[in-house]
């Protein structure tokens, strides 16, 4: 794919952005914030057997970190949380099919830090 259609697929997302709003019946969430910026991302993750049954997430950010959300949320489910616990910025440059650059990396992962805190959080309560 092109540089252009890979930026054609961040702007989609982050106009309609997947998986957005707060999940009914989740067993874990937590709320991410970029401290360059002040944005926000909570996600909200229900895990049934070890493994992403579903996710949805609210927050504010610039379109690299939305859509970044959007499209992270649709590819974590049904992933198992051992898998996405080795999940870094690498994976996030995969699903963008760009390289948003050092400064606008924090933007591009703050959603995926937020789902690794929240699988945190639902093993410490196991
Ligand atoms: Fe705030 Fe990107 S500028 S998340």
């Amino acid at each position: 794919m092109s540089y252009d259609i890979y930026a054609e697929k961040i702007i989609l997302n982050y106009e309609h952005p997947h998986n957005k709003g707060i999940l009914k019946g989740a067993n874990t969430h937590f709320k991410e914030y970029n401290q360059v910026c002040g944005d926000e991302i909570e996600v909200y993750i229900i895990i049934n057997n070890k493994k992403i049954k579903d996710v949805k997430f609210i927050g504010r950010g610039c379109a690299i970190s939305m859509a970044s959300a959007s499209m992270i949320t649709d590819f974590i489910k049904g992933k198992s949380i051992k898998e996405i616990e080795q999940y870094n910025g690498d994976i996030i440059k995969n699903i963008l099919g760009i390289d948003p650059g050092p400064v606008r990396m924090k933007c591009a992962t703050l959603s995926l830090r937020a789902i690794k805190e929240a699988i945190e959080r639902y093993k410490i309560k196991k």
